[in-house]
């Protein structure tokens, strides 16, 4: 499906995913021949998280961004699938970063195999996919995805430098989630306009675009972290606490709250233990202090200067699929 004319029957997630269906099933099945290594294990590690069910947004911007700029062939396929492996390869090494033993609704692959396992397999996908990514033959392609993949180690380890701290200052807190989310979704956006030969001015606006969506998108995912149904986002609820990580609504919180309640908080950052009892109460207050609100309302203004990208391009189904999947990353519920 090209970008072009407006056919627009898009109005909702499902339309996109339905709409791109078939493209997204071309990136699957670059994902499964992909993974050919000789050592079997690797294969079986990876496909455990492969086939988890995961969104596959990443796959899917990079499609929208190629057809918004006019692209027609399917190299997008094989990039899709790259940039896939990529982000598999940080939940591996994150899972381990973060002690999680659910994902995807399934045990993690730390928890089935352990730690080394489940890095060394991330370090395979990272790897496989730089072998893959120079057939392209575009200086570009590779600029653009190493740098993403340099920015999201800066980023987690900035986050591990704050680790247990509640006085981490709300600018770094936006840096951490730009470098570790946004850097990648943008180098998707990217990587869809070099395919497609846009200009330089077209790549840009599609960065920034990706970039103001995956800060959005990790700030949603930092709320859902307090708000979710579990079974729904398929990983812990509260993990993110328990683990000593002070996110959005947490920081926001933590300025607003009693005195008494801000030491119950940073009590269970020190400890990392959380009930479901004080996960319960840490909600109510959230709610209650409008932390929830003010994420989210941070959240929805990074979506609107995403949106606001996309005014320097024509009308077209693509289009129209990227507003749609804008609102989607923080309407999610898994
Ligand atoms: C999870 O990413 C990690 C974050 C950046 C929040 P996704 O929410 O895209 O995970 P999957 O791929 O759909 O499982
Ligand atoms: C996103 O952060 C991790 C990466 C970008 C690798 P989180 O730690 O919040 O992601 P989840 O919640 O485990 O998916
Ligand atoms: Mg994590
Ligand atoms: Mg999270």
């Amino acid at each position: 499906m090209a970008g072009g004319p407006v056919i627009s029957t898009i109005h909702s997630m499902a339309d996109v995913w339905d709409a791109y269906r078939h493209e997204l099933d071309g990136v699957e099945d670059r994902v499964r021949k992909n993974l050919d290594s000789s050592v079997t294990l690797v294969n079986t590690v990876a496909a455990h998280i492969l086939s988890g069910g995961g969104k596959r947004i990443r796959p899917l911007l990079l499609l929208l961004s190629a057809r918004l700029c006019g692209y027609s062939d399917k190299d997008h396929h094989q990039l899709g699938s790259l940039v896939e492996f990529i982000h598999t390869a940080t939940l591996l090494h994150d899972d381990v970063v973060d002690d999680a033993d659910i994902r995807r609704g399934r045990r993690t692959a730390r928890k089935v195999w352990g730690n080394q396992i489940s890095i060394l397999v991330g370090d395979y996908l990272y790897t496989k996919a730089m072998c893959l990514v120079v057939e392209f033959h575009s200086q570009g392609i590779n600029e653009v995805l190493a740098e993403a993949c340099k920015k999201m180690a800066e980023g987690e380890v900035l986050q591990l430098y704050y680790n247990g701290n509640p006085a981490m200052p709300e600018i770094d807190y936006i840096k951490i989630v730009e470098h570790k989310t946004a850097g990648l979704i943008a180098a998707a956006c990217r990587m869809g306009a070099i395919l497609a030969d846009a200009s330089e001015a077209q790549q840009e606006a599609l960065f920034r675009f990706g970039q103001y969506l995956g800060i959005a998108f990790q700030v949603a995912d930092d709320t859902l972290d307090y708000t979710a149904n579990g079974e729904s986002l398929g990983k812990t609820i509260g993990q993110d606490l328990r683990q000593g990580k002070a996110t959005l609504p947490l920081l926001h919180l933590l300025q607003q709250c009693s005195e008494q309640d801000g030491r119950m908080i940073k009590d269970r950052m020190e400890t990392r233990t959380l009930s479901t009892a004080d996960l319960e109460r840490i909600l109510f207050l959230m709610t209650e202090y409008g932390s929830i609100t003010y994420a989210m309302d941070r959240a929805r203004t990074y979506i609107a200067a995403a949106k606001h990208e996309l005014d320097r391009f024509e009308d077209c189904t693509a289009r129209r699929a990227l507003a749609v999947a804008a609102d989607y990353m923080i309407t999610r519920d898994r």
